[in-house]
């Protein structure tokens, strides 16, 4: 047996039964301009922060989510994007599926802008996805690639990156960890099913999305998710567990590194009205920039007294260097 087969149980489970204690964030569920969602899909979020972001909505092309649980995020891209094709769902857990689409059943007596053709929910795996190549604008997954080990989540990256056309968008959510999580702990299979210890340090996270083809990385928002406490959990140390959204774009990756955004500013504050670095980025000055990783570290190393790099925020908002 599989610790994917737990993963099946878990989510089984999850679907006969509204566990409103797996995955769930401390921040209160936001809502949208005309979108009522039903109550049982609030019960089933099991995810660990939001991948959907209205700026991100293509203006066409399908959104493609991965591991569809109550079917909430699909419910709020289809609201956003309001057109024929918009989402496709895919999910491994029959009984998910099968909750899922009721759970539509629900959500359309209750919006009259959704139709049956704006979503569909379907069989599939993250791990080999019923997609053709290039053939998605925005692909989204929430709380479930953290469940993978190492060899699956690189799977499940590169089908995400196979899909999506040139310049589209991965948008995940996912627990990561302040420091590694004990093997044996990562080896229980059911708490690694609840999102709980499959979680992996937010740098490594972010190396293999670079490793994986993507070139420009946004990290949005990181913010507590659960504490592995040393009384409770068999680690040396507490733990911390930090839920992040981060948005990966299929670019190429430059030569020298992807452009990894993580809410860093540089500033310009010498004689000059335009400071340039010569590569590209100008300096209005004390307008600051938005820089990634890359660049700002680049800028600092100069060690100009009129030049400032402010520290990482990890909310990253639009706008920058690349
Ligand atoms: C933690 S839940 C997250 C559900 C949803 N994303 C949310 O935010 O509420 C994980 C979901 O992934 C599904 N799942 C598990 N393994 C999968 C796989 N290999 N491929 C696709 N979906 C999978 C589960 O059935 C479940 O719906």
């Amino acid at each position: 047996m599989s610790y994917l087969d737990t993963v099946h149980d878990v989510y089984k489970a999850a679907a006969e039964a509204p566990d409103n204690q797996l995955c769930c964030i401390s921040t209160p569920p936001w809502n949208l301009p005309d979108l009522e969602v039903p109550e049982i899909m609030w019960e089933m979020n099991y995810g660990c922060g939001t991948t959907v972001q209205p700026r991100d909505i293509p203006k066409d092309g399908p959104i493609l989510y991965i591991g569809v649980g109550g079917g909430l995020e699909l419910l709020q891209f289809a609201s956003l994007a309001r057109r024929p094709g918009a989402v496709i769902g895919v999910d491994t857990v029959p009984e998910m599926i099968e909750t899922c689409r009721r759970n539509f059943g629900v959500a359309k007596t209750l919006n009259p802008w959704l139709v049956d053709d704006m979503v569909e929910v379907r069989h599939g795996d993250a791990l080999d996805l019923p997609v053709e190549d290039g053939s998605v604008a925005l692909v989204a997954q929430n709380c479930l690639f953290n469940v993978f080990r190492d060899a699956e989540l690189k799977k499940a990256l590169s089908e995400a990156h196979r899909v999506l056309r040139e310049g589209g968008a991965l948008s995940l959510s996912d627990p990561v960890c302040d420091k590694p999580i004990p093997e044996a702990l990562r080896n229980d299979e059911r708490l690694r099913a609840q999102c709980i210890s499959g979680a992996i340090p937010l740098q490594d996270y972010l190396d293999l999305l670079v490793e994986t083809g993507f070139g420009t990385i946004e990290v949005r928002a990181r913010r507590p998710y659960r504490m592995l406490d040393k009384r409770r959990y068999d680690v040396p140390e507490n733990i911390l567990l930090e839920s992040v959204e981060v948005v990966a774009y299929k670019t190429p990756v430059p030569a020298d590194g992807a452009c990894i955004f993580t809410g860093r500013f540089a500033i310009w504050t010498g004689d000059d009205e335009l400071w340039s670095d010569g590569k590209g980025h100008d300096l209005v000055r004390d307008v600051p920039l938005g820089v990634c990783d890359k660049t700002g570290g680049a800028l600092e190393s100069l060690d100009l007294p009129d030049l400032f790099v402010t520290p990482r925020t990890w909310h990253y908002a639009g706008g920058g260097c690349c």
